[in-house]
């Protein structure tokens, strides 16, 4: 599958099946976050690997009870360790993760496997669900996992209403 096609085809999967995710395909995807740009290279991301089903369940307990995060069999816990914010005021955390959370979004659908962006969650539970240090951040989760189907793509705007060339025209 080559980029524009997993771009085309990536979409919010809310319905898993509980079909294991082989090892090689789980390194390949983290392969790809490996690979991510990030802020001074700092690579500030941290990610926790969550299959084990009590820690599911309690995970989407913790994301505002959206239970079919916990019927994908892992879910990603996306972190960063760095506090760093850049001279035009933006805090690199957020960035540099969801560059590579993206990879791994698109990364799984080239593998046949369907994730969703969480940013629902209450990230104090997370941390000490996980043992997470109070001075990491927890910024993003997804669950990775194979489609159970009956997922759509949503709707966009047109290019026309959010790019504009040369000068602000709004
Ligand atoms: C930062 C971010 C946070 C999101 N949080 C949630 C969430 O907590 N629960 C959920 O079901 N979807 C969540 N989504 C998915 C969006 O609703 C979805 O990406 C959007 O509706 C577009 O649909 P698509 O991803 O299928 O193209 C999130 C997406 C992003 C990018």
């Amino acid at each position: 599958m080559n980029l524009y096609e997993a771009i085309r085809l990536r979409y919010s999967c809310r319905k898993f099946t509980d079909k294991p995710i082989e090892k090689e395909k789980l390194d390949r995807i983290l392969e790809a976050a490996r690979l991510a740009p990030s802020a001074k290279n700092l690579q500030d991301w941290r990610f926790i690997v969550v299959t084990d089903e009590r820690l599911r369940n309690k995970t989407a307990a913790a994301a505002n009870n959206q239970t079919f995060i916990a019927r994908a069999a892992a879910i990603i816990v996306g972190c960063s360790v760095s506090d760093y914010v850049m001279r035009c005021g933006q805090p690199v955390s957020g960035i540099d993760l969801a560059i590579a959370m993206e990879h791994i979004a698109l990364a799984a659908t080239a593998e046949s496997l369907a994730t969703c962006w969480i940013g629902s969650f209450d990230p104090g539970r997370i941390r000490s669900l996980l043992g997470i240090p109070e001075n990491v951040s927890v910024v993003e989760l997804m669950p990775v996992g194979y489609p159970a189907g009956g997922g759509s793509h949503s709707k966009r705007n047109a290019i026309g209403t959010f790019v504009c060339y040369e000068r602000w025209r709004f």
